[in-house]
């Protein structure tokens, strides 16, 4: 199984934008992944909007856009509209997942749902049908840079193992703390999408640390 590597732009200068674009598709970054926050959802604010049309012009490769905000149903269709190519939503932040899948979808986009590391995986259970992806979140969302909560691994083991028993072929997302000493026990549990922040921004040579994630997550088959 091929794993996908999705640069967290939450890392990358903001004031640098497409040059951090540049060094994904430069690394061979499968996606980039862009975080909005919006200050109630999580305390952090970051991107809105105009901000991923402006992203959606600047790069080929497609925009995985998380959306870590209260009530999504209310502004999804500005995130669409803006070009997202995948979109996620949280469960926690919406009391109307399946309709926010379901704009999602007929929105053109790949449609996910996201979940916090307090949050069991059955709470996607009334959901396959509507998921292209599911975001296990590996950190408390909020801020790049933090540690990578271990138990995380095995969660991705237990959805995988779900969602087949289910007939579903949804693709797991990983997103915080993912870095080269890990991407191999999760892609081994079953994540195919890891995202990384930290690890790829924060690294001296971008392009290089997206490379060293993808060769640490094909060890997986030795793990
Ligand atoms: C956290 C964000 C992550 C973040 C990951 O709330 O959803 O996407 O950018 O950054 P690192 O890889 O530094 O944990
Ligand atoms: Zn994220």
């Amino acid at each position: 199984m091929k794993v996908r590597i999705a640069p967290s732009l939450l890392s990358a200068d903001f004031a640098r934008l497409a040059d951090a674009l540049a060094m994904a598709e430069a690394g061979g970054a499968d996606l980039v992944h862009v975080d909005v926050m919006d200050g109630h959802f999580v305390p952090n604010l970051t991107i809105v909007p105009p901000v991923v049309r402006a992203l959606r012009k600047a790069t080929r490769l497609p925009l995985d856009v998380h959306l870590m905000i209260e009530n999504p149903e209310r502004t999804l269709p500005e995130y669409l509209d803006a070009g997202a190519d995948w979109v996620s939503v949280h469960v926690e932040s919406t009391r109307h997942l399946q309709r926010c899948l379901d704009t999602i979808r007929r929105g053109g986009a790949k449609a996910g749902a996201a979940l916090n590391p307090g949050t069991p995986s059955l709470m996607l259970a009334s959901s396959w049908l509507d998921l292209d992806y599911a975001v296990l979140m590996s950190v408390n969302p909020g801020w790049g840079g933090q540690k990578f909560l271990a138990p995380s691994v095995e969660k991705v083991r237990r959805l995988r193992i779900e969602s087949r028993e289910a007939g579903s072929s949804l693709a797991i997302e990983v997103d915080g703390g993912v870095d080269s000493g890990n991407a191999a026990p999760l892609a081994a549990a079953g994540a195919e999408i890891l995202v990384a922040g930290t690890a790829v921004y924060g690294h001296a040579d971008p392009a290089a640390a997206i490379g060293q994630l993808r060769e640490a997550a094909s060890l997986a088959a030795r793990v």
